[in-house]
């Protein structure tokens, strides 16, 4: 579908970027914060690039008035951050950390004299170790009410100064690769558990919007869901089928559950067939149905491409977190997909597939199948970047990428799709989970390496810029 002229952006549209607390924060044992299971799972050999941590990060605890001063001089309209509850309530449950709530604020607070919305993410990974070691966390119910507490202490302290939370942030991937895959803590590989610690996940989202709604607070609430379409690797009919399973089970098993408050039943019949099925208690149904987001948060970073995988098919495959093109192996599920090569796009040099066009077509589905407004809460490339001597950063790579997808907003847009804003990931430098420092999504670029902090002085990208302009001009990228 080509139209004739594309609908200019709304005039509130929300030019975001985004970061999250462990990613970004440092000062891990600072002002009270208690350990989080990330603090502890980066120690174990093996488990991160070069064996990275969040330990200092970027360091923003202590810089974020000179980095909300960067987004001010961008003319950035969002911020997107996370709280890291264990700094919040050090120990999941008990104490509030009154040093840790304070940071939120004045962060809250230096965002606001800028004119920048905060859009805070209630979770984005990094579970209290001590309800991790209390109860396994996201294995037990008793996460639902602490969850749903600390949640509420955020919303009660920040109502009317935050006017877009986040529930989880990509629910569907801290789970697999925490209980299945093993690659994120708790680093189990247990389809069991998975689906199981997920389902009580889906619990605590949901009560934490049924809270959100009790108490009336000002603003809009939706999950971030980490979500790109899947194609068929042709149009032979057994891999259409294979794309089918893979949206069903990659997607519309998470997003469903958001939306209409029920799994889907094919994949439902296929867990129990399995002895895979999530354990379903009286009252479930009746809390997941008051869970309805006011949006559905995306996190579009490439599309996938699937094909017929049979029963004796592959199953794991292996991630590239080194950045040396063409290491993945692809993996899947015996009997539903396996991944493939897609011909028509190009890759990153972790293997991701850069498809602008992905993002239209997943935000028509979306838009199709939940009718809800959809807030763009990560986009972006993860690259080499060079510092110049001049302390200049020719990322023009990352342009052209933000570029493209910045077009094919607009043009989901002018498809009748409505759109609240776009955050693009993210706004400095910052810790890639598995793949350390060198894997750079910001604008800013921060001086620091894998084992070496060295002042972590910040440089503006050329992509920094770019966007200025893309702001100014309200989405016209060139
Ligand atoms: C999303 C996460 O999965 O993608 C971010 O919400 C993450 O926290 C981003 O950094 C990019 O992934 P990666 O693995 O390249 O850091």
């Amino acid at each position: 579908m080509e139209h004739k002229k594309l609908v200019p952006f709304p005039e509130d549209f929300l030019w975001g970027s985004a970061s999250a607390a462990y990613q970004v924060e440092g000062a891990m044992e600072e002002d009270g914060k208690g350990l989080s299971v990330w603090d502890e799972f980066v120690k174990i050999p093996g488990k991160t690039f070069k064996e990275t941590t969040g330990e200092v990060a970027v360091d923003h605890y202590h810089r974020y008035k000179e980095d909300v001063q960067l987004m001010a001089e961008q003319g950035l309209k969002a911020y997107r951050f996370s709280v890291a509850w264990s700094r919040v309530i050090p120990d999941g449950h008990g104490e509030v950390n009154e040093a840790g709530l304070q940071f939120y604020e004045n962060l809250i607070d230096e965002l606001l004299a800028h004119n920048i919305e905060p859009i805070v993410t209630l979770y984005h990974w990094d579970i209290p170790q001590a309800l991790q070691d209390k109860y396994k966390g996201w294995e037990s119910r008793q996460v639902i009410e602490d969850f749903t507490r600390y949640s509420t202490i955020l919303f009660e302290r920040f109502n009317g100064k935050v006017n877009y939370w986040v529930t989880l942030n990509e629910q569907n991937v801290f789970t697999s690769h925490g209980y299945m895959m093993g690659s994120h803590p708790p680093g189990v590989k247990d389809p069991k558990r998975f689906y199981e610690a997920n389902h009580i996940a889906n619990l605590a989202n949901a009560s934490v919007i049924k809270a959100f709604r009790e108490l009336e607070i000002k603003g809009k609430i939706g999950p971030s869901f980490a979500y790109g379409p899947t194609y068929a690797l042709d149009s032979k009919p057994e891999n259409q089928l294979a794309a089918d399973n893979n949206e069903t089970f990659n997607a519309h098993f998470w997003m469903d559950v958001y939306v209409f408050g029920k799994y889907p039943k094919l994949a439902m019949k296929w867990l129990e067939e399995n002895n895979l099925a999530p354990t379903i208690e009286e009252g479930d149904y009746a809390l997941l149905a008051e869970g309805k987001p006011d949006f559905m948060g995306l996190n579009y970073y490439r599309s996938s491409t699937v094909e017929h995988n049979p029963l004796d098919g592959v199953s794991e495959g292996k991630m590239n977190t080194t950045g040396e093109k063409g290491s993945t192996e692809a993996g899947g599920v015996p009997g539903l997909y396996k991944g493939t090569d897609n011909p028509f796009v190009e890759k990153t040099n972790w293997d991701w597939d850069i498809d602008p066009t992905g993002l239209r077509i997943g935000m028509r589905r979306i838009d199709s199948r939940y009718e809800l407004p959809i807030l763009i809460t990560e986009n972006g490339l993860g690259e080499y970047d060079t510092l110049e001597e001049d302390g200049s950063i020719h990322d023009t790579y990352r342009i052209d990428y933000l570029k493209a997808h910045v077009k094919a907003i607009q043009e989901t847009i002018s498809d009748g799709v409505e759109v609240l804003g776009y955050c693009t990931w993210s706004y400095t430098d910052l810790l890639s989970w598995l793949n350390g420092y060198q894997k750079r999504y910001g604008f800013v670029y921060v001086d620091r390496e894998e084992n070496d902090e060295k002042e972590l002085k910040r440089y503006k990208k050329d992509s920094y810029h770019w966007y200025k302009k893309v702001i100014e001009n309200n989405g016209v990228t060139d």
